[in-house]
């Protein structure tokens, strides 16, 4: 019990975690398929003004696309670059799928590469506020998350998984806005090392279930918070994604239900840096409109 609260206090220097259980984060992932932290470095106030930068950053590439375009062109430039292997992804910036039925959602993948590229290629981007505040935004937010990638690998033992020349784990910062109209079908496996669910202006639409052989419906479920949001504290989620189970390490299935409102959500996902993802079979997931 002394090792394993001496392991959670070194390894989440920022953060306090939800309960110092003599259990170790791969059981704890088996048991419940996430672990709950502290957040104090970031209440739920400043994921509030990242929301109004995002707004505001929709409110302009719609009403200018050109800019939607450019900002396209940008990424696709961006993901034949060799900083996208670091990655390992295709995902980066806008997508609005605001006018397709069921997604009804708009989202916005940031990363560090992504944002040095645009400013160093396209010096045009630096006169729009609305999309440089966005980015100055998410480059803030994503910084403390860093520590507890490396630390969550490191405590599973397969801290190799982020090693590279620059030795930092790859983010993503996905921030997402769910239309009223939204809707769920079915749940997924996050395809990342790890996601961190940062924040949501609804707690309660997240479900999910620990790994499982075979898995239903009712497996499914909003995971308790003992940290609640508040001006001094958030709560934030650590489930693993479907780039360690060749460790042993299977990923949390979730999904966001629809609660007929707006919903927005920040998640970081860990990448693996110049990885190709296997073949791997995991458990079907149920359909959830056929409740
Ligand atoms: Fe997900």
């Amino acid at each position: 019990m002394v090792i394993q609260k001496t392991f959670f206090l070194l390894i989440f220097p920022l953060f306090a975690f939800q309960s110092m259980y003599a259990t170790s984060l791969a059981d704890r992932f088996k048991q419940t398929g996430y672990v709950e932290i502290c957040n104090e470095e970031q209440p739920a106030a400043t994921f509030d003004s990242l929301y109004a930068s995002f707004d505001a950053l929709i409110e302009f590439l719609q009403a200018n696309p050109v800019w939607a375009q450019k900002l396209y062109g940008a990424k696709e430039r961006f993901i034949r670059s060799k900083e996208r292997n670091y990655y390992s992804t295709d995902f980066f910036g806008f997508y609005d799928e605001s006018k397709r039925e069921g997604r009804n959602q708009i989202a916005f993948y940031y990363s560090n590469h992504f944002h040095e590229f645009i400013c160093s290629h396209y010096p045009e981007f630096n006169q729009t506020s609305a999309i440089i505040n966005f980015f100055e935004t998410c480059l803030e937010i994503q910084k403390p998350y860093e520590n507890i990638f490396k630390e969550a690998a490191s405590e599973l033992g397969v801290e190799t998984i982020f090693s590279s020349k620059s030795g930092r784990p790859p983010i993503l910062l996905k921030v997402i806005k769910y239309l009223p109209s939204y809707t769920a079908t079915r749940p997924h496996y996050d395809g990342t090392a790890f996601s961190l669910f940062l924040d949501s202006t609804d707690n309660e639409s997240l479900l999910l279930s620990p790994y499982k052989s075979s898995l239903t419906v009712d497996d499914f479920s909003s995971p308790p918070r003992e940290f609640s949001q508040r001006h001094i504290q958030n709560s934030i989620l650590l489930i693993p994604g479907i780039l360690l189970t060749e460790f042993s390490i299977f990923p949390t299935p979730h999904i966001v239900i629809q609660n007929c409102k707006t919903r927005y959500a920040t998640i970081a996902f860990a990448m693996r840096p110049h990885y190709t993802p296997q073949k791997i079979e995991l458990s079907p997931l149920p359909n959830f409109n056929k409740h």
